[in-house]
């Protein structure tokens, strides 16, 4: 085929892609949902030529280096022959440069060129071919054999190029990818992450026919109906006379052909819509006997498109995988097939430890499959369309997507929703999404972009949606952020982000509430999951939301000398990293560890799961609160009640047996119950006499699904059949010494001395603040305090009995002094009984924690638990632990979270021991109600004082706290602070343990 275009030396306009928001794309294909796994295709993965330039005008230099695509330059180890050193750069809503919209910096811009060889078969010729690129940032320029072939802006979505004309089939061919970093269109994508630079999706060239399937645009509902919207090309613009679609549908009861709709063809000729250029056809059917696709029954039918040439023989073929289901709203209900479902929903960066942004379907379905196991049922693709074999495992695994533009102008916010300038970009962001997922079912929202305030060129692009989608709603944050009621355009629902529990159950809402972000998972953290989730429940209007969000980004670095080194990059080692925890020699980077300037820190390190995946506790919690099926005791407490709480499903993919104490299980019968549906089932009898009384159902996958093996733990929901009253002394098997008898060593400040304790029982009112206590600012107030450093007087030692009566007082900053008793007691067995009263005073109106610390001998790595677990657990966030007998090496107790904080504890615990060797001696303390515990080798100093875990150094003994009180973890990082009803505050706080040796 010709090139048809003029040669001209110099350009028509002298334009810096780079530099012009009114250019979205040049020669540029458009946005298509043809998907062609059997096209004939030339990869272009892996090595390829490669400079680093410091700016898009620095000439090239003689040599190459070499690097792989796809791949993101500030991570990879490539010889950097312009000494560029573009490394990583993280920024929440500052740009990562000081110039404004629309210019990117004029002096260092990194712009990498990429060239390489690619061999072109020989029967391509007469064929169309065209260059993917699946994502570059944030502006590609592309060359073939020295033509420019085309422009593409939009850094999460891929550019198509006709390269027909450029390319000579049968001989080697050269590609060059120009990719500058920083341009107009950055502007656009100032979302909350790593700034990085490259080429992040694959690159390949295949070729067509030039009469192609130009697009295909498919409507399936659960009725059956099938509409599927086919757009025709031909290579040289005119379409030959006599070509014709059809489909194929492969359903349980056999292939399905489709015919094309002729009414609809002979009503294009008849109306002359059509005109030679423009093929356009229809295919529709009602399928019989339809099973529709939801999140929880995703059954996907294959669809073959096909477009014949006038002989009938196939000129293209898309292939797609197709779901019958249906999104609408009503009143303030959105309703799939009909049905008001609940958004269990995250949000998902792409993100990978060693490759940046470079995620590949593995590491995808890896994401999507343990979300699933802890009960997720929606992705928000937070804050831009993602790779597209995440829609297609979404459609496969059974998640709903709120399928997310690239458009965050965070830091220029207001600008550029009202800037004409980028009117053309916002509609395209969003046009190009629409047109490349809008096949998927598991696509049920589309999201104009995060965090640009809301102006004119939003209202456009949600204009251009409805149009052409109207089979789904529209959501965007910015439109509803200042009124949720106000009427506007561009949102069908009220998403906002961070809101309170208050804010939300405030309704009546007139559209559906679903927080497009919630419970911001920065360290320790999630507080309240479960009291959302009480709400969202019970309050009409409400419909879930999305946690924010899935992953630490913290990239693996490695640790050289003095000084942090590079990323350890694609090619780090094996065992770098195992469990969320960096070997010696690497550390997870956040903010400012590349020397990144300006940063925000560790805000970057906000998931749900460490950045190697390994959950964080918060996901346990999850779990639990998305359980599919309730289980209560009846009124009597005699038989247990067991609710479907599924939208679709049944409970026949469960299997269930029932626990008590220690060892006692028994099978349970899950009823065949629909959703909604209850049923009364036995208590299991034999088991009752049994151990303790929290009695746990525990619910597992019956059979391997897709995204878990049989076996794998659901839930395991609780009721308690009887408390236990007994008193302190009766529980631990105690009786006090007699009088005189035994006796309680103390030193000359009135601490006890003890064989087994190195450091002595001591008041604490400090935790090492988490992330939440310090960027909610809280901490502030309790290093004010001198909360970290209180200074602790004896006042006096006494005798009263057997017991030693010390008094002391603890000095704060300012706000009074605290006043502690401690009454110890020897007991029989020549353990103590140890009777704690602390009176803060009022001016302490919020404290991270009231209770004891001690450090035990080395040696003892064992801890038995009664209590909640056998996770990590704080007051605002136990509802994913069952309580219960527990044990767990000293070491796994404490997670990892990427900043030290607060970290380890368990909730309720009412007694424990902690042991080593067998001969070893051992402790057992008791409790005298379920109270927070932890047990961990790090003071909270050690905590507080280190920034990253590695630098942790662990203590050979334990260190121990016993809370009286413990201040919920909250959310307060971006978000509502702890609920009044889980902070701390003065007044007396009392509380009473025994310590016994083993
Ligand atoms: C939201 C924003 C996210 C992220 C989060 C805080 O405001 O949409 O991108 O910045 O806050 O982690
Ligand atoms: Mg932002």
């Amino acid at each position: 085929m010709q090139d048809r275009r003029p040669a001209s030396a110099e350009p028509a306009v002298p334009i810096d892609p780079w530099d012009a928001p009114e250019l979205t794309g040049w020669r540029r294909l458009p946005m298509h949902a043809v998907v062609r796994p059997d096209a004939p295709r030339v990869p272009l993965d892996g090595r390829w030529r490669f400079q680093l330039l410091p700016t898009p005008r620095t000439p090239l230099a003689g040599r190459w280096a070499e690097t792989d695509v796809p791949g993101c330059w500030t991570v990879q180890d490539f010889d950097d022959l312009h000494g560029v050193r573009d490394l990583p750069h993280y920024t929440n809503v500052t740009m990562p440069f000081p110039d404004l919209p629309p210019s990117p910096p004029a002096g260092r811009n990194p712009t990498g060129v990429y060239e390489r060889e690619a061999d072109v078969p020989a029967d391509w010729a007469g064929r169309r071919v065209v260059l993917h690129v699946g994502a570059a940032e944030s502006v590609l320029i592309a060359h073939v054999n020295g033509t420019a072939v085309g422009v593409g802006k939009d850094s999460r979505l891929a550019s198509e190029f006709d390269v027909t004309h450029a390319l000579r089939p049968g001989e080697r061919n050269t590609v060059r990818l120009t990719v500058v970093k920083w341009s107009d269109a950055t502007f656009l994508e100032d979302q909350d992450q790593w700034w990085h630079g490259g080429i992040t999706r694959s690159v390949h060239l295949y070729a067509t026919d030039p009469l192609h399937l130009a697009d295909v645009g498919i409507t399936a509902v659960p009725g059956g109906t099938l509409d599927v919207a086919v757009r025709v090309r031909g290579g040289e613009g005119v379409l030959p006379a006599g070509w014709s679609v059809s489909g194929l549908l492969c359903t349980p009861d056999g292939i399905l052909r489709l015919p094309a709709d002729e009414a609809f063809a002979r009503a294009n000729v008849a109306s002359e819509r059509v005109s030679d250029f423009l093929g356009e056809a229809r295919i529709r059917a009602v399928v019989p006997g339809v099973r529709p696709w939801t999140a929880e029954t995703p059954r996907l039918y294959d669809l073959t498109v096909r477009l014949h040439r006038a002989d009938g023989s196939v000129a293209d073929e898309s292939r797609h995988r197709v779901g019958f289901r249906s999104v609408e709203i009503s009143g303030a209900d959105l309703l799939v097939n009909g049905v008001r479902v609940y958004f269990r929903g995250v949000n998902r960066h792409d993100f990978h430890p060693l490759t940046g942004r470079v995620v590949d379907a593995e590491e995808m379905r890896a994401d999507l499959c343990l979300l699933k196991r802890h009960g997720f049922n929606a992705v928000r693709t937070a804050h831009y369309p993602p790779d597209p074999a995440l829609l297609s495992l979404a459609d496969e695994l059974g998640l709903y997507v709120v399928d997310e533009a690239d458009i965050e102008t965070h830091d220029h916010a207001h600008e550029l929703a009202d800037d004409p300038r980028y009117l053309g970009a916002f509609t395209d962001r969003v046009a190009r999404m629409v047109l490349r997922d809008r096949n998927h079912p598991s696509v049920v929202v589309w999201s104009l972009g995060n965090e640009s305030d809301y102006g004119a060129n939003h209202d456009a692009a949600a204009g251009w949606l409805r149009r052409t989608d109207p089979t789904r709603p529209v959501q965007y944050e910015g439109a509803i952020k200042d009124a949720w009621e106000q009427a506007q355009s561009a949102s069908d629902i009220i998403c906002p982000m961070y809101a309170s529990i208050e804010e939300i159950t405030a309704g009546p809402h007139s559209k559906p509430l679903i927080l497009c972000e919630y419970s911001h998972a920065m360290g320790n953290s999630n507080g309240s999951l479960a009291d959302y989730w009480r709400a969202i429940e019970s309050t009409p209007g409400l419909q879930g939301g999305f946690v924010w969000e899935f992953r630490d980004h913290g990239i693996l670095q490695r640790l050289t000398g003095e000084r942090a080194g590079r990323p350890a990059g694609p090619d780090a080692p094996a065992d770098a990293y195992a469990d969320g925890v960096t070997a010696p020699g690497y550390r997870w980077a956040y903010g400012g560890d590349f020397g990144d300037t300006p940063h925000d820190g560790a805000f970057c390190a906000d998931g749900l799961v460490l950045p190697d995946r390994t959950p964080k506790p918060a996901m346990a919690e999850h779990r639990e609160i998305a359980a599919p099926l309730r289980l209560e005791l009846t009124p009597d407490r005699r038989e247990a009640r067991i609710t479907n709480r599924q939208h679709f499903a049944g409970l026949g993919w469960l299997s269930a047996r029932w626990h008590i104490g220690d060892s006692g299980t028994a099978p349970a019968r899950l009823p065949d119950l629909a959703p909604g549906e209850s049923a009364v089932v036995p208590l299991p009898t034999s088991l009752l006499p049994h151990g303790d009384s929290h009695l746990t159902l525990r619910v597992t996958t019956a059979e391997d699904l897709p995204w878990a093996p049989r076996g794998t733990l659901v839930c395991a929901p609780q009721v308690v059949l009887a408390e236990d009253h007994r008193d302190l002394l009766t529980r631990a098997g105690a009786v006090l010494a007699a009088d005189g008898a035994g006796a309680v060593e103390l030193d000359d400040a009135g601490l006890l001395r003890h064989p087994l304790l190195t450091a002595p029982p001591v008041l604490t009112l400090w935790r090492a603040p988490t992330d939440n206590d310090e960027w909610g600012g809280i901490a502030d107030r309790w290093r004010a305090w001198g909360l970290h450093a209180l200074e602790r007087t004896l006042v006096s030692v006494g005798r009263e009995g057997a017991s030693m009566v010390v008094r002391s007082v603890y000095a704060t900053d300012g706000a009074g002094t605290v006043g502690h008793e401690q009454v110890l007691t020897p007991l029989a067995n020549g353990g103590l009984l140890v009777d704690e009263t602390a009176v803060l005073p009022d001016a302490l109106t919020d404290l991270p924690r009231v209770g004891t610390v001690f450090e035990t001998v080395a040696g003892l790595d064992t801890l038995e638990w009664f209590g909640r677990g056998p996770g990590e657990t704080y007051p605002d966030r136990c509802a994913g632990a069952t309580a219960g007998l527990h044990r767990a090496d000293v070491d796994a107790l404490f997670t990892p979270y990427l900043r030290p904080q607060e970290s380890g504890g368990r909730h309720d615990v009412r007694r424990f021991t902690l042991t080593g060797a067998a001969a070893a001696p051992g402790i057992a303390v008791h409790l005298d109600l379920p109270r927070q515990v932890s047990v961990t080798r790090h003071r909270a100093a050690d905590l507080t004082a280190a920034a990253h875990h590695d630098e942790l150094v662990p203590r050979a003994t334990c260190v121990v706290h016993l809370d009286a009180a413990h201040r919920g973890v909250g959310t307060a990082s971006c978000g509502p602070d702890t609920l009044p009803a889980y902070r701390v505050g003065p007044g007396t706080h009392r509380w009473s343990w025994t310590l016994q040796p083993l």
